[in-house]
């Protein structure tokens, strides 16, 4: 009736082949008929196959957003909204406000319920079946139609209040060399020089409220919840903080590197509650080898990340969350990729480039929140229920606890 090539890699000799050695071989995405619509059938950068479209778009998103001086530049904003974003993380709204842009609160705030429909409608399994049995796919006609609207109500948004009204900023204000380039202006240049067009503007709009926002704001919510249900933990890192850095005295950016359980505990989060368990999949364009098999052309590639994480035979207690492990057996670990074991960001051509911004922001924020609080669970119970929720290759916390931030006193 119907038939998908999938390669599931789960080696870590296997991951270096697919993502290093034959990294460009391997170096495409494949999409479904749902990502088809929400990617303009590959328009974006995350999910463009590997050539010169997507080197192009990596490059221009280089500057605005995957730099050193972009973390320096907006770094200030993070430390000032940690205790907001928290707040927002446990609270209705959900979501840290500032990624790297200079955006009123109703550009942030807006597309927010159409970022999270969005998402669950491209992470679900309910449309597999028409997905992978082309005859079936009549019968999908609804739920893309739904995708169809969501895609375009987003991108009318994004239009409206990151394009539209960053152009009108520029036409009145004189953007001289002080004042503030915003990411958006980088992209707006590239597409004044003719590099790109406006659906690719909108696109990289699209890809960052999407692979930037969910996965770190995922990851904090996983390492508050293994937090509160590991006191002994908490009360650790609180010790280090306090002792490191002087009580009351507030983390920044740069104190992040200085302070290794936090280091430990960000890392450990990453590896037993991977936000990306089976990376975004890879695809190879053309007939290829791995492992001694043949691999047919466009076979989608998920590499297991979480189970080369995970895998009992690699990791002493897996099923532990232990962030003693990154300072002790495995304290030559990184999360950047520099053992084919633990890939929380990937690694190779098509690996986060949004690492740099992700670590100091979880740095922040939960140093900030152990600093400031006691992390409980509600009254009445003793953990908070960590149960997941998985998607096409997502995995976040199932239900959202209240947990109570009992203040500090200095
Ligand atoms: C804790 C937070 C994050 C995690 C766990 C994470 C994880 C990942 C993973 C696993 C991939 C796929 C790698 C592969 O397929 O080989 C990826 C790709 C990507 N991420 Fe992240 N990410 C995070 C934060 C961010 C941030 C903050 C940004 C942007 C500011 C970002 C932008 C991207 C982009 C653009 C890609 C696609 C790269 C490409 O296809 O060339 N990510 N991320």
């Amino acid at each position: 009736m119907g038939q998908r090539n999938l390669v599931v890699v789960s080696s870590p000799d296997l991951a270096k082949e697919v993502l290093h050695t034959q990294g460009v071989e391997f170096g495409s995405r494949t999409r479904n008929v749902v990502f088809d619509i929400f990617t303009g059938k590959g328009q974006d950068m995350v999910f463009t196959v590997y050539g010169d479209h997507w080197r192009k778009m990596r490059r221009i998103m280089t500057v605005p957003f995957f730099t050193n001086k972009v973390v320096q530049q907006y770094r200030a904003g993070w430390e000032d909204e940690a205790p907001v974003g928290l707040w927002r993380t446990c609270g209705p709204t959900r979501r840290p406000r500032r990624m790297g842009s200079c955006f009123t609160s109703e550009a942030v705030a807006a597309p927010d319920a159409l970022n999270g429909e969005r998402s669950r409608l491209a992470q679900s399994f309910e449309y597999n079946y028409g997905d992978f049995i082309p005859i079936l796919r009549p019968f999908l006609r609804g739920y893309l139609k739904i995708c169809k609207e969501v895609k375009e109500r987003r991108l009318k948004l994004f239009k409206d209040y990151f394009v539209d009204e960053r152009k009108k900023l520029a036409s009145t204000k004189s953007m001289d060399s002080n004042s503030l380039k915003c990411a958006i202006d980088h992209i707006l240049d590239a597409q004044q020089k003719g590099e790109i067009n406006e659906d690719n503007v909108l696109y990289i709009v699209e890809n960052i409220n999407v692979a930037a926002i969910e996965t770190t704001l995922w990851s904090i919510e996983w390492g508050i919840a293994e937090l509160v249900n590991h006191p002994e933990i908490q009360a650790k890192l609180r010790q280090e903080l306090d002792t490191v850095l002087g009580q009351g005295t507030q983390i920044t950016e740069p104190d992040t590197y200085k302070l290794p359980y936090l280091q430990a505990v960000i890392k450990e989060t990453l590896r037993l509650r991977m936000a990306i368990p089976l990376l975004v999949p890879h695809m190879n364009l053309h007939e290829a080898k791995l492992g001694g098999y043949d691999i047919p052309a466009e076979s989608k590639i998920l590499v297991n990340a979480w189970w080369l994480a995970n895998n009992p035979e690699n990791w002493k207690n897996p099923e532990e969350f232990r962030p003693e492990r990154f300072l002790e057996e495995e304290a030559k670990v990184e999360a950047n990729g520099n053992d084919f074991k633990y890939l929380p960001f990937g690694v190779g051509r098509r690996s986060c480039p949004g690492i740099i911004l992700a670590l100091p922001i979880l740095g922040i924020t939960l140093g900030r929140l152990v600093q400031n609080f006691e992390l409980l669970p509600p009254p009445g119970q003793s953990k908070i229920d960590t149960s997941e929720k998985g998607g096409q290759f997502s995995l976040h916390i199932l239900k959202h606890s209240t947990v109570v931030l009992k203040p500090r006193s200095f």
